[in-house]
């Protein structure tokens, strides 16, 4: 079809898309659009997405070339008023710019469907975590009944997240594990992550579910395999950030919950605006008509719906209760009452 153009528009419209070519490839490469891979499934969502950009800046560097050739070349004169010459279809053209895409999409599906069959697959022994979600705050039990604000896992193996929701539809996500999955009420939405490397991650909640949406954040420890045995059998604390190495116990609970992402609360350093200010504790108690400050707090953490700071709505999750137990809840209800001591 090219017949009649003659050898040197050939360089050019080479020219023009190679230059296209490579804006297009710098904007893909010099930007870090995703975060390093730390699970199997995001290494291969990863793929995914490099295979679908090589066919974008393949495509294009065709269209640009032509189109900035065309524009170049048959521009009009400043004085040329005359109609351009009639032409009708190019059959062989059409079945070239049909075929073409027609094939790329198709094996952009295939890949993509490969890819999604790969990543549900839990194998024969995954490591089973339930993942509730309330407004605004995770929850993570685990097969043993141990219960925490923040998840922890294993390196290496499977773990299937059976994902659900108290209240409205969440959604769970941590970047460098790319496996994103709704949790809504009544449902137990399964993902699968096989993290390649440890570290401490965040884990973010991708569904707009009200006031507290963009603090409703927590994080995941990932382990290496004997750590993470001790780890599940309660002889060390959960490894990496979010938990006080050495500082009181109760900061370590408040830490572990994710009290600061509502809270301001100097001695831990927080200052999330959400929920009422705690280092103002005593003069609400005294608001609320409580005598006893340990009572008050106590209940402010098991039953939050129970007294609401004036000002605030019921935004505390109703999970603490059931999360935050026995010596744990102690220490937490010391600390807060002690000015975090
Ligand atoms: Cu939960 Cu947004």
């Amino acid at each position: 079809m090219f017949a009649r153009v003659r050898r040197g528009s050939i360089i050019q419209l080479a020219a023009i898309g190679l230059v296209a070519a490579a804006i297009a490839t710098a904007a893909a490469l010099l930007v870090p659009w995703l975060p390093v891979a730390a699970g199997k499934e995001a290494t291969r969502i990863h793929f995914v997405f490099w295979f679908t950009t090589a066919i974008c800046i393949g495509v294009f560097s065709v269209v640009a070339a032509v189109l900035g050739y065309s524009v170049w070349k048959f521009r009009a004169g400043p004085d040329d008023e005359s109609d351009g010459p009639p032409t009708h279809g190019h059959t062989q053209l059409e079945i070239v710019w049909t075929a073409v895409p027609a094939i790329l999409v198709t094996a952009i599906s295939i890949v993509s469907a490969v890819v999604l069959a790969q990543n549900g697959h839990a194998g024969s022994d995954p490591f089973v975590v339930k993942v509730t979600a309330a407004q605004f705050a995770w929850s993570f039990t685990y097969p043993n009944g141990k219960s925490a604000g923040s998840l922890t896992i294993p390196e290496g193996r499977a773990t299937k997240l059976v994902i659900t929701s108290n209240d409205v539809i969440h959604s769970f996500w941590v970047p460098e594990l790319s496996q994103k999955q709704d949790a809504v009420p009544g449902q137990h939405n399964t993902i699968v992550v096989t993290p390649t490397r440890t570290g401490t991650f965040p884990v973010v909640c991708t569904e707009l579910c009200g006031l507290g949406h963009a603090v409703m954040r927590s994080h995941v420890d990932i382990l290496g395999t004997d750590k993470f045995a001790a780890w599940l059998k309660g002889t060390t604390a959960a490894g990496g950030g979010g938990t006080a190495a050495g500082g009181a116990p109760g900061l370590a609970t408040y830490q572990a919950n994710g009290c600061g992402a509502c809270h301001t609360f100097k001695p831990a350093a927080s200052n999330g605006k959400i929920g009422p200010d705690l280092d103002n504790l005593s003069a609400d108690a005294a608001k609320a008509n409580r005598g006893d400050l340990k009572a008050f707090i106590r209940e402010s953490i098991v039953k939050p719906q129970a007294y609401l700071e004036p000002g605030y709505p019921d935004a505390m999750p109703h999970i603490f209760g059931g999360q935050i137990q026995g010596a744990k809840l102690d220490q937490l209800v010391s600390y807060l009452a002690q000015g975090g001591k």
